[in-house]
């Protein structure tokens, strides 16, 4: 099974990424190895809706894209984290999320959905807020959500905790890590 993660924080060994440490060490210690993306040490240009897949599917631009695509199109399970920015997606996984866009145009227009392997795909959405407002799950699940079915990923879960904001605060929370290792390990083995 192969398993693909984008890492969406800024924060280096902040919430988010311990969270994804430890549901890749669920789904390592459950015999599939994460190929993790951190996103902000990345060069991924924003869309810039030129047009130049709409006959294609295939991004003109040339950044550090060029390898996701192929993880993406191949990937049966895929882990998309990123803390909550102003009641959505942090930036850089906005990003990632609106470069796949020419996704969108192999589906919808060209009708070519990305096809299924022997374990089907499946998503998980990583969340992490220093608010108390449900509404940024809301936000970044409803952008989360797009972006999975255009990849042609039909279910995806989500785990997500409010009223973490310091750096590494997530150790504090009492179930946090652990629920994120049985998430991982719970992704690999379904
Ligand atoms: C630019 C910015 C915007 C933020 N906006 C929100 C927000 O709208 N809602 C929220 O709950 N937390 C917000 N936060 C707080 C972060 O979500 C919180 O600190 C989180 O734990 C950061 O995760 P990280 O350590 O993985 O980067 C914001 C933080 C920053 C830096």
């Amino acid at each position: 099974m192969k398993i693909i993660a984008f890492q969406g924080s800024p924060r280096k060994d902040g919430n988010t990424e311990l969270l994804l440490n430890e549901i890749i060490r669920g789904a390592g210690e459950h015999g599939s190895p994460v190929r993790t993306y951190k996103l902000n040490l990345m060069k991924i240009r924003p869309c810039q809706d030129c047009g130049g897949c709409d006959q294609t599917g295939v991004c003109i631009l040339e950044d550090d894209m060029g390898p996701v695509y192929d993880d993406i199109r191949t990937a049966d399970r895929i882990i998309l984290a990123s803390p909550i920015f102003f009641f959505g997606l942090s930036a850089q996984a906005k990003a990632l999320v609106d470069r796949c866009q020419s996704f969108w145009c192999e589906k919808y227009l060209l009708k070519k959905p990305i096809e299924e392997g022997p374990f089907g795909r499946k998503g998980l959405l990583v969340l992490v807020g220093g608010m108390k407002k449900e509404i940024g799950i809301e936000c970044g699940n409803a952008s989360a959500k797009a972006f999975f079915r255009t990849i042609s990923v039909s279910e995806h879960t989500v785990l997500s905790f409010l009223g973490v904001d310091a750096k590494g605060a997530i150790k504090d929370h009492p179930t946090a890590l652990a629920e994120a290792y049985e998430t991982g390990k719970a992704l690999a083995k379904s």
